[in-house]
């Protein structure tokens, strides 16, 4: 099968040009001066043509932060790898790095076996998996090295999360030594949760029920100190840290500092903060509830926050924006907060909305089109080893191919999206840029918004990443 997309505009990390590009055999094999295209077919006309005449030809997005099928907060994230990655690929992601999870007690193996079930025979474009380590023992330490070679190269570590997920600095340290030794990254969800709790549990024996507490209790100084401390430690181990959901300008300012003394700390940002801010968790006047769907963590800050987030998108200080994405329904799943904040299941959707949003950004001038395709494509690939495969458009790439329509307008909602999840943080907002066609593999998966691939579930395959090398 033999395809050509032609007359685009590709756009790179580094680089826009007039071109056409062949697919064949699941991999881009020529990026072609469009007035040469007689003479490249006459050896062969293509199976399939696709006009991009006006449209951007980049990358497929990488979201390289979501958590399918998560069990969480006490029920179960509602998109699984099914429903979840089929959003995806509509919104113009065509690579995902979910999160397995070792359970307390038990082995990564177990909780990498556990992920691999989840996601096989379901994914409908190609996936990869960090660990999250929950413990970091003489056994889990060991462990380590079979995971990286099996391209489960990057782990994830909570500061927050008492009794769940936590983990001392001690065992930190230790995974980050280990890390080191084995060219993993440990990625870091970097708020300081010992002190959080407190704060919870005052807050809500003086009566404090809402959505928006979730905020007043977790302040940006427990995230600036969480990322100062990660960095320290990543800095006494001599290896890279990724700080997983910046949400604000302390944290960011601690890794602006780091970056600034030459160390190889980085962060992502998602768009949530970036578009949405404490008032959202605020809810509506007389009904404070609909904040339950704005709850995540790191929570939503003020709006005073996103200029810097944007500026530290724009001036390389933050690298990667991913999603997050962890939705929860708000009947039965944000529900189970309705009288306590603290069990509001944490998360939000976001994994299909992540171009279309940032696109904005583009379109007012924040980013240029070549940083949106490096932040939401080309510096995940880098840093999380799938750079080559995946994250640009280069013979030899994987052919996961968005054709970009910037006039195409779409508007945000629970019923025009499709992730399994019965709200929108964005409803009724309209944005204009959409993907017209999604490659993944070479394989055309989605044509103006509308699923056209043979499979669905299953198509996708385990990305075994490789290590650190930037
Ligand atoms: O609210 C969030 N972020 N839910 C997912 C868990 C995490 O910490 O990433
Ligand atoms: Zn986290
Ligand atoms: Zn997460």
């Amino acid at each position: 099968m033999r395809t050509l997309i032609k007359d685009g505009t590709v756009v790179t990390a580094s680089d826009t040009f007039a071109s056409d590009v062949w697919i064949e055999g699941g991999k881009i094999v020529a990026l072609t001066d469009p007035s040469q295209r007689a003479a490249l077919t006459g050896s062969g006309q293509p199976d399939r043509t696709v006009d991009a005449k006006g449209k951007y030809v980049f990358p497929g997005g990488i979201d390289c932060h979501t958590h399918m099928d998560l069990p969480f907060g006490g029920t179960t994230a509602s998109d699984d790898f099914d429903t979840g990655t089929v959003a995806a690929a509509h919104g113009g992601t065509t690579t995902i790095v979910d999160f397995a999870i070792q359970s307390k007690g038990s082995s990564m193996r177990a909780g990498l076996d556990a992920w691999h079930a989840k996601a096989e025979g379901k994914a409908a474009i190609d996936y990869g998996f960090h660990m999250i380590m929950t413990e970091a023992n003489p056994g889990t330490l060991e462990e380590m090295g079979g995971l990286v070679r099996e391209g489960i190269t990057s782990f994830k570590m909570f500061m927050a999360y008492p009794g769940v997920f936590l983990v001392d600095d001690q065992q930190i340290f230790r995974a980050m030594l280990r890390a080191g030794e084995l060219g993993a990254l440990i990625t870091m969800h970097a708020e300081i949760g010992l002190p959080i709790d407190v704060l919870v549990q005052r807050a809500l024996s003086e009566g404090h029920t809402a959505p928006v507490y979730h905020a007043l209790t977790r302040p940006e100084v427990a995230e600036a100190t969480g990322t100062e401390r990660a960095i320290a430690l990543a800095e006494m181990a001599k290896v890279p840290v990724y700080m997983v959901h910046l949400s604000a300008q302390r944290a960011l300012e601690r890794v602006m500092e780091a970056r600034d003394r030459g160390l190889p700390a980085y962060a992502e940002t998602c768009p949530q903060y970036l578009f949405c801010s404490e008032d959202d968790l605020r809810g509506e006047p007389g009904n404070p509830w609909k904040g339950a769907g704005y709850v995540c963590t790191p929570p939503l800050r003020p709006a005073h926050h996103h200029a810097h987030l944007w500026r530290g998108l724009r001036n390389y200080d933050l690298q990667v924006v991913a999603t997050d994405h962890c939705p929860f329904c708000m009947k039965d799943q944000k529900e189970l907060g309705r009288n306590d904040f603290s069990k509001i299941p944490n998360g939000m959707p976001g994994v299909e909305t992540r171009l279309y949003l940032l696109w904005e950004g583009v379109r007012d001038g924040r980013i240029s089109m070549n940083r949106f395709v490096e932040i939401t494509s080309t510096a995940p690939a880098k840093i999380f080893g799938m750079y080559g495969k995946k994250g640009t458009m280069a013979v030899g790439a994987d052919a996961d191919v968005v054709v970009w329509d910037p006039n195409q307008e779409k508007v945000l909602g629970k019923d025009t999206l499709h992730m399994r999840v019965d709200y929108s943080p964005f409803e009724g907002r309209k944005v204009i840029g959409a993907p017209s066609a999604v490659f993944s593999r070479g394989e055309l998966v989605v044509e103006h918004d509308q699923w056209v691939a043979k499979q669905k579930q299953g198509r996708g395959q385990f990305v075994r990443r490789g290590t650190f090398g930037l």
